[in-house]
């Protein structure tokens, strides 16, 4: 996986410049500000790979990358909040769902939720867009570097809560540091 060939493909802002569905595709999705694409760069240890930032709402497109010869990575935009004016937050946030609902290649969506922070409403909607799409999803918890490891428990057992109401939630958690490199291989194995 790593030194595996993981490139930029394309910006896509429409349903209709999707590339081709002829590979597998996973998608990282999540709040503004996660760290979905510190996450992509962390895996494929390609460090500017996918463009992160401390501004939230960096990421409004959604960006594909090729990995090897047969996967697709997938950056989407964050929800919840942006510093964009609010039709073109609309905009995006459309797509977003069109492709979480539409996208006929997507084997996994990784929903991506801050260790400090736990699930959130607007996490709650994309669990639930994902169960009526029958699209299987796996919480993926990020910057686990920044809790203290008797707060993750916490936070890990109202994510179990959490996910017990959504029929494809993957019972799974993967917990992660893109700083620290945790989870990383489990993370790779699974994609
Ligand atoms: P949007 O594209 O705006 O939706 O954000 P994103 O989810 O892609 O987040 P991004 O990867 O840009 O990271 C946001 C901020 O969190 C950056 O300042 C990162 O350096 C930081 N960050 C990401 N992952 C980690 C981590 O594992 N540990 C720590 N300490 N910081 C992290
Ligand atoms: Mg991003």
């Amino acid at each position: 996986f790593v030194g595996s060939n993981a490139d930029f493909l394309k910006g896509v802002v429409a349903m209709n410049g999707l590339p081709g569905d002829d590979r597998i595709e996973v998608c990282f999705a999540g709040r503004s500000n996660v760290g979905k694409s510190s996450l992509i760069n962390a895996l494929t240890g390609r460090k500017g790979l996918a463009r992160a930032s401390n501004t939230p709402g960096r990421t409004q497109e959604i960006n594909y990358f090729t990995l090897a010869e047969s996967h697709y990575l997938v950056d989407l935009p964050g929800y919840g909040f942006a510093n964009a004016p609010l039709p073109v937050i609309e905009k995006w946030q459309k797509l977003l769902k069109q492709y979480l609902s539409g996208r006929v290649s997507l084997r996994r969506a990784f929903v991506l939720i801050d260790s400090r922070h736990g699930v959130k409403t607007v996490d709650e909607e994309i669990m639930s867009l994902l169960d009526s799409s029958a699209v299987t999803f796996q919480v993926v918890m990020t910057k686990a570097d920044k809790v203290k490891e008797k707060d993750r428990e916490k936070i890990m057992e109202q994510v179990r809560k959490a996910l017990a109401k959504h029929p494809a939630a993957f019972p799974e958690i993967v917990m992660t540091s893109s700083e620290k490199g945790w989870g990383l291989p489990t993370l790779r194995a699974l994609i």
